[in-house]
């Protein structure tokens, strides 16, 4: 019987995505057969900086030579999609003790609605504990150089876009 494919979640807001969700997104592929990055609505980000369209254009990119990892939009329940792909794992990223109580209460919540869904939390680098996208849309707003933060071929465009 052929195994089944081992399918991980990365969901997340990536307005815009960073060399932080990269470096996740990365070590997840590692890890399994397929990583999808689920460019998501978060209700308490609603009004985003990029459409969804542009947030899953510039995920794209970042991820163009991964080739297990694939990018996708969806506006309704983490939960659902999951099922509907048959994804195992959602993989999220921690920064700080601070970012713990929200994720688990996500963890728990997703688990809920889909028992066989199991969330993994992943350390993130330490050279990337402090950035946010919301870092880089404040430091790119006001001019400043977000070189450090995101990967090459979005650069330019985040600037532009954002010093507008
Ligand atoms: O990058 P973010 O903003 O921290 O990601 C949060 C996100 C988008 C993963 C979360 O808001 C989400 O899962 N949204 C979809 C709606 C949903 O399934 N909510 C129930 C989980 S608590």
């Amino acid at each position: 019987m052929p195994m089944k494919k081992r399918i991980a979640i990365c969901p997340g807001s990536f307005d815009p995505i960073t060399k932080g969700h990269l470096n996740i997104i990365q070590r997840a592929s590692q890890l399994f057969d397929e990583v999808i990055v689920l460019v998501m609505v978060n209700p308490s980000k609603s009004n985003t900086a990029f459409t969804g369209a542009e947030r899953v254009e510039l995920a794209r990119r970042v991820t163009k030579d991964l080739p297990n990892v694939t990018v996708d939009y969806f506006s309704g329940l983490l939960a659902e999609y999951a099922s509907k792909v048959g994804a195992c794992t959602l993989i999220k990223g921690l920064r700080a003790v601070s970012d713990f109580e929200y994720e688990f209460q996500m963890a728990l919540t997703n688990k809920k609605l889909c028992p066989t869904l199991e969330t993994m939390f992943m350390t993130t680098d330490l050279q990337y504990m402090y950035l946010s996208s919301s870092m880089v849309r404040e430091v790119a707003r006001f001019g400043g150089d977000i070189s450090e933060f995101v990967c090459p071929e979005i650069l330019a465009d985040i600037q532009q876009r954002l010093s507008k």
